[in-house]
């Protein structure tokens, strides 16, 4: 075992810090306070190769590996959140899934421009009253021969608007329960299928977060990926990697917070002497150094599994738990060391808060990362 990463990882870790700090910092506040997606900053995300960074580069996509993944999304994330949370839905969902379970010509028609970000990817799953309980989906799709008739609304779905390919999960067969559900591809535009309204959200306002409704959409037989009843499955595979990729997100809010503190904790003077050399503030950053250290072993572990072909889904489901735990505990310790100052929007701890957030309730809220750990643990202890 080593904890070395390779000349490439660095590589990678530097160029989006780099284009973190030039391309992202630059009117994240303005974006956050007026809800405006960071349109210039994905275009450009997907120009470096940040938007298809699994995918193979027969799909355009830029080949690398999920450790690349997650150390990009630390990156990102601890300047921009909302800006990761696209890239994250993007890559480990959509194109992820569609690299992994789509038909050659699905592949050709939208993996290749989802991965370069010339379009954005979106994923549908939650519905009004299908949150956590995602085998209850109502919204339908019925088998017409040649196509699928798709009705029903989504709720709260990353990229609503600024998607162009939507992977919607619904329900063909009720008999069956999830063994009746279907994942299909739609397009922005198809008839019958409208964007609803943007929801003004506590954090990662950047992002654009949409309900959408589908009214008698004729969905191709083709665009359906996978085998007749796949979609749960389908569903269930994607959002085991998705965790990888939201645990990087909130590390990387974390690990934001941290250098925001400690640079705050150096500068700033009470007492005679910086903060950061009084107890109550230097423990504080050790503790939230420990904490962060234990969370990124944790995202690193899960992605090394994936990588290496070995099951993960406990790892990842306990990736995203602990960091997005941390990411609220270094968060709320960051704004507390910044006193008044980190309650004002200048100097960004107060957002990487509100942010944090999030990441404890999308992919799946702890509460559910609980279930699947504690199962993955049961199963183990009877030999299952
Ligand atoms: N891989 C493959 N198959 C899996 C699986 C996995 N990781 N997890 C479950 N399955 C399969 C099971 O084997 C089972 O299939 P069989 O009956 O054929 O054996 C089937 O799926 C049903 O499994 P369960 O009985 O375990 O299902 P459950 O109803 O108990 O639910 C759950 C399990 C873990 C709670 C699941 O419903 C879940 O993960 N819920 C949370 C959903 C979620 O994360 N929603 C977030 C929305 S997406 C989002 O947030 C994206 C964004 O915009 C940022």
């Amino acid at each position: 075992m080593h904890f070395q990463l390779t000349e490439e990882h660095l590589m990678i870790q530097q160029a989006a810090r780099d284009f973190a700090q030039t391309e992202l910092l630059p009117g994240v506040i303005e974006r956050d306070d007026h809800q405006k997606f960071p349109a210039d900053g994905i275009r450009k995300m997907g120009e470096l190769g940040l938007m298809g960074m699994m995918v193979s580069p027969e799909y355009h996509g830029s080949g690398m590996d999920t450790i690349s993944y997650v150390l990009a999304m630390e990156e990102i994330s601890k300047i921009d959140a909302s800006a990761s949370v696209c890239m994250s839905v993007n890559n480990s969902l959509v194109c992820w899934g569609l690299e992994k379970f789509g038909t050659p010509e699905q592949k050709e028609k939208y993996l290749k421009r989802l991965a370069t970000g010339e379009m954005i990817g979106a994923f549908c799953l939650s519905e009004p009253e299908a949150g956590s309980d995602a085998t209850s989906q109502k919204t339908t799709a019925i088998d017409m021969g040649d196509h699928y008739l798709l009705n029903g609304t989504k709720n709260w779905i990353t990229n609503g608007n600024s998607a162009s390919v939507y992977l919607v999960i619904a329900q063909t067969d009720v008999a069956k329960g999830h063994r009746g559900i279907n994942v299909l591809i739609v397009e922005k535009g198809m008839p019958g299928f409208i964007v609803g309204k943007k929801e003004d959200k506590m954090g990662i306002r950047g992002s654009d977060t949409h309900s959408l409704m589908f009214t008698d959409v004729k969905v191709p037989k083709e665009n359906r990926i996978g085998e007749d009843g796949f979609g749960f499955k389908f569903a269930m595979k994607t959002l085991s990697g998705g965790r990888i990729g939201i645990a990087a997100q909130a590390l990387g809010i974390a690990s934001g917070a941290l250098e925001l503190a400690a640079k705050y904790a150096t500068e700033r003077k009470s007492f005679g002497k910086p903060i950061g050399e009084h107890q109550g503030v230097a423990f504080k950053l050790a503790d939230m150094a420990t904490k962060i250290e234990a969370a990124r072993l944790l995202v690193l572990k899960s992605a090394w599994l994936k990588d290496q072909g070995l099951p993960f889904d406990k790892e990842s489901a306990m990736a995203k738990l602990y960091a997005s735990e941390v990411a609220m505990e270094a968060t709320t310790e960051a704004v507390q060391i910044h006193g008044g100052y980190g309650y004002v929007k200048e100097y960004h701890v107060e957002r990487l808060m509100r942010d944090a957030k999030i990441t404890q309730i999308y992919e799946g809220t702890s509460e559910i990362q609980r279930i699947v750990i504690s199962r993955a643990v049961l199963n183990e202890a009877a030999g299952i």
